[in-house]
């Protein structure tokens, strides 16, 4: 079969040209950067767990009506999904003080906030995703007032249902990041959740030690990163070296 043509290369994903006009192959790599790449490593196997894990989520997402661009797993390291136009925004939804929000305004990381906070970071690497606010978003057209009101509602369904299925894990959801993208459908278009969500770009503590689970490992040195990743896949009932005939569901935890 003839190679596909390479459209994008991201830090931590490639994307190919789909088979189907409207389609998109997103291959996952083991690359991981932090700190707008100033940092630079591999985790072993990474891309194959993100893979898993955010197939996984993304499943469960929609069985619940959330619209998402996940098409289908087709290997190891590469997914199908829908060609979306990505809004150049991250949404990061927070429920436990931690990382920049910690570190900004003086918060003890693990502190509970009373509320959700969403907030917004423009992509851009160039201005190092400075936040946003959503006079800025409008302003210069990144979404509209209806798009972010369809973003916030899908944003808060996703962590409440993630936060639950997380908890059931033994697993606390503290933070994590959301894109969404344009899907158009008959000349309409709808607001649909696109990228990956994984360790790469949440932080999963366990719920009675506090141990991390996440990416922040590979951030800040902690060590056993890939043991991380495996533990939230196997926490899942989806660690791949299982076997698909030995694949559980999720595993409760009192
Ligand atoms: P922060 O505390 O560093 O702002 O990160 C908040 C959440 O967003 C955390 O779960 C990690 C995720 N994140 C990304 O996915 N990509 C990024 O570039 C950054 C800075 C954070």
């Amino acid at each position: 079969m003839a190679r596909r043509r390479q459209l994008y290369e991201g830090k931590a994903k490639i994307l190919f040209e789909g088979p189907e006009p409207g389609t998109l192959v997103q291959y996952f790599k083991d690359d991981a950067t932090a700190f707008n790449a100033k940092k630079k490593g591999t985790i072993t196997g990474k891309g194959v767990l993100n893979n898993r894990i955010s197939e996984y989520l993304m499943m469960r997402l929609t069985e619940i009506g959330i619209p998402t661009h996940f098409i289908r797993r087709l290997n190891m390291r590469e997914q199908l999904i829908r060609e979306v136009e990505i809004i150049p925004l991250e949404v990061v939804v927070r429920n436990v003080a931690a990382g920049s929000l910690a570190q900004r305004l003086g918060i003890p990381e693990g502190q509970r906030l009373p509320r959700s906070i969403i907030e917004y970071y423009f992509k851009n690497d160039e201005l190092n995703d400075p936040m946003v606010a959503e006079e800025h978003i409008t302003c210069f057209g990144w979404a509209s007032t209806h798009d972010l009101d369809d973003m916030i509602a899908l944003t808060l369904r996703i962590n409440d249902f993630l936060t639950g299925l997380l908890l059931g894990v033994g697993i606390t959801l503290v933070d994590f990041k959301l894109e969404f993208g344009r899907l158009w459908e008959n000349e309409e278009m709808r607001i649909v959740l696109a990228d990956e969500i994984s360790p790469d770009n949440c932080r999963l503590w366990d719920a009675k030690t506090g141990e991390k689970m996440d990416k922040d490992r590979f951030r800040r040195d902690l060590g056993k990163v890939e043991e991380g990743y495996q533990e939230v896949a196997r926490r899942l009932g989806i660690l791949p070296e299982a076997g698909v005939r030995d694949m559980k569901g999720p595993e409760a935890i009192q």
